[in-house]
């Protein structure tokens, strides 16, 4: 493969599927580990993948291309063609999407409400964002309820700053909606056995029996636009691929409680600095924070595991290898969005023009600016978090 072009929206193979390792991978909403192999997945969790036609369509009724299409980082999902039929017909549907406040939020989130973001603004439909402080709480022995609903308000406020509209962008926290929540969360665990539960997130005998119960809440808010419009409105839920289990539950349940099922688009997950697969939340060095200053990112970036060489003199002779490089990840998932410009980074690392500490100084200095800007919408948005929560 060495040697190929191989960027994967120029046609390059994905990294993890040139991975040279047996390690079954594991990728459930609370654990990511091993080599994730991106089509394996697929085909294990029974998904379509987001190309050609369909890919098209949807492309063409938003009216133009984003680049985690283009570059397959968003590469899968579930009756997205029902969804682009309702748009192309006119009849309403809506986002839906979340975070689990269990610590601040890092890039990785952001990178699938990035694309959250431009739906929503291609397409002016409603969004629905919730956040699990009590998923958190009962995942995490850590955390207090207290913590939790401290978290999901800080993470609010990286979501709001990312542009999302108040009036059509409501903030779902469990602990805060539940009046509304909890007899559709009720109507769902009736349906689901604990032996489904069991098959499908894995649990044991060591599990408390709210984590049992939780998925019926990640089902809710699939239901809510359709209950609180009192007709059908399908929701759209894009999320990183390790989410989907929930809604392999939620699109069971979904018909014999008289909702549209929701319908899903994946994407990959931004790797962890240190090299691996999912960022890890109990090694802050495997992610950038968004609430971290300039120091902090500058010492977790420079110290990032990248693909290159252990000398200058081998670099410069050898390239260096982006397929493996967590730092070029960040181009190309975020921070790169022009396709020529990330080419051409790709022709400079591996033909050894460019040093990988040459690169993270470039690099570090638009994430800086980056978090400069998104800093300061975040605190400008404290004043407006009530205009996106919903309380009952
Ligand atoms: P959480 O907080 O683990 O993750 C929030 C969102 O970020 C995605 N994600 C990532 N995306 C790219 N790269 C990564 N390294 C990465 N890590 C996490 C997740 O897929 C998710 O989309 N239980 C959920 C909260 C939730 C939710 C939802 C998420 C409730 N309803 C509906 C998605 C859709 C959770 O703990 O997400």
């Amino acid at each position: 493969m060495r040697g190929e072009p191989l960027l994967p929206h120029l046609g390059i193979p994905d990294r993890a599927t040139m991975a040279n390792d047996d390690e079954e991978a594991r990728v459930t909403p609370w654990e990511v580990s091993g080599v994730v192999d991106y089509d394996e997945l697929i085909e294990r969790f029974g998904t379509s993948r987001l190309e050609g036609p369909i890919k098209e369509k949807l492309v063409d009724l938003a009216g133009e291309d984003h680049w985690m299409l283009r570059r397959g980082i968003f590469y899968s999902h579930r009756d997205l063609d029902v969804i682009l039929d309702r748009q192309a017909k006119g009849k309403p549907w809506a986002l839906y999407t979340g975070r689990g406040p269990s610590g601040h939020t890092h890039i990785g989130h952001i990178l699938p409400w990035v694309f959250n973001r431009w739906l929503q603004e291609r397409f002016d439909v409603e969004m629905y964002f919730q956040i699990t402080d009590d998923e958190k709480f009962l995942f995490d022995n850590g955390l207090t309820l207290d913590d939790t609903y401290n978290y999901a308000l800080e993470n609010a406020l990286d979501y709001i700053a990312l542009g999302f509209p108040a009036g059509k962008t409501k903030v779902l926290i469990d602990t805060q909606y539940i009046k509304t929540m909890y007899p559709l969360a009720l109507r769902t665990a009736k349906r689901i056995t604990y032996s489904t539960a069991r098959a499908t997130f894995g649990f044991t005998n060591d599990y408390n029996i709210g984590q049992i119960w939780y998925t019926s809440m990640q089902s809710v808010p699939a239901f809510i636009p359709s209950h609180l419009h009192g007709e059908e409105v399908p929701t759209l839920i894009p999320a990183a691929i390790d989410q989907d289990a929930h809604f392999r539950l939620t699109r069971d349940v979904a018909p014999r409680m008289g909702f549209p099922k929701p319908c899903l688009a994946h994407c990959k997950l931004l790797p962890s600095l240190l090299g691996g697969d999912k960022m890890s939340a109990s090694d802050p060095r495997s992610t950038i924070y968004t609430t971290d200053g300039p120091k902090v990112v500058r010492k977790k970036l420079m110290n990032a595991f990248t693909g290159g060489q252990v000398s200058v003199e081998e670099q410069r002779r050898l390239g260096a290898n982006p397929d493996v490089c967590p730092v070029f990840r960040y181009e190309e998932y975020l921070f790169m969005p022009d396709d020529a410009k990330l080419a051409e980074l790709e022709l400079q690392c591996r033909g050894g023009e460019i040093l990988c500490g040459e690169h993270k100084l470039d690099l570090l200095e638009r994430i800086n600016a980056w978090l400069e800007r998104h800093q300061a919408a975040r605190e400008e948005a404290r004043e407006r978090l009530d205009d996106y929560i919903l309380r009952d």
